[in-house]
């Protein structure tokens, strides 16, 4: 499918992944529609960027466990554009701040004790409850579409869970049925995927990880390096441009889950 002149949302797009997938899609063809939620610097660039490209873009802050904010931001973008042909549901945190705190917890992968119903609840919030509803709220334009598609982000830490813990794990499993099930309930109108990528480096989610840390997943990959940000990326174009997949998650991780 050619993107050209399509309309694009992509959560978190100011962020280390979705700048790649923000990018992918304006040189597609694609107006893209960031949201951020800390870092508008980040966004603001990702919007120069697009704008360097012919293509329209905006930067909006968006909370993704703010339903009510979910939904004005959709609105705010189809309105503003007309309408919107693909959400990209890449927002996403493994370490959150709670309410009332200043800076993440620090949760040891082992420490049962420590991943309180308050964390637990947060990271579903973001990670999973967040894209539902930005599906739900995206569907009526999506389906008026005609070029309607929406791909999540998951991780290979929805597979295996590691040093993110438990939660963090089950929320991003979570990415798998609500791709099928969103791919189910929209068809034939809309198309719904899931990408799933292993660690990529430098990002907000794993800036601060150890040399040693990221050795280990170069360790564990049998391409022996981590995940490509662009390739993660063009995964997500990928499913945005093809007219047959649906309801499908396609791991991108250098071949750490199978051994
Ligand atoms: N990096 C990896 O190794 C890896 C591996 C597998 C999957 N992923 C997934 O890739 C996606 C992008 O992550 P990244 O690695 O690019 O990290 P990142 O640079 O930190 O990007 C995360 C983005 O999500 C936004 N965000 C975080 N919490 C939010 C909330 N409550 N509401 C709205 N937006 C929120 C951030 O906004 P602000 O920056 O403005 O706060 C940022 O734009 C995530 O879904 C992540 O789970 C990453």
């Amino acid at each position: 499918m050619d993107l050209t002149g399509t309309r694009a949302l992509v959560t978190g797009g100011g962020g280390g992944l979705g700048r790649h997938i923000s990018l992918a899609l304006a040189g597609a063809g694609a107006d893209v529609a960031v949201t951020w939620l800390a870092r508008e610097g980040g966004a603001a660039r990702v919007c120069a960027d697009v704008r360097a490209l012919g293509r329209r873009a905006m930067a909006l802050r968006l909370d993704v466990t703010d339903a009510a904010a979910i939904e004005a931001v959709v609105a705010e973008v189809a309105a503003a554009w007309g309408g919107l042909d693909i959400l990209v549901n890449n927002a996403g945190r493994g370490r959150p701040v709670l309410p009332g705190e200043s800076k993440p917890r620090e949760v040891a992968y082992g420490d049962i004790a420590a991943l309180t119903p308050e964390l637990y609840d947060l990271l579903m919030a973001i990670n999973t409850r967040g894209p539902f509803l930005l599906a739900r709220a995206a569907a009526p334009f999506l389906r008026a579409s005609g070029r309607g598609r929406i791909v999540t982000i998951g991780s290979t830490i929805g597979f295996a869970p590691r040093e993110s813990g438990l939660a963090f794990a089950m929320a991003k499993a979570g990415a798998v049925p609500l791709t099928r099930y969103l791919a189910a309930v929209l068809a034939p109108e809309v198309l719904v995927n899931c990408v799933a990528p292993g660690l990529i480096e430098g990002t907000g989610l794993t800036g601060g990880a150890s040399e040693a840390y990221i050795e280990d997943w170069r360790g564990k990959a049998v391409l022996g390096r981590t995940t490509r940000a662009e390739d993660v990326a063009a995964q997500v174009l990928a499913f945005c441009q093809g007219e047959s997949a649906t309801g499908q998650t396609v791991v991108v991780d250098a071949g750490i889950a199978f051994h």
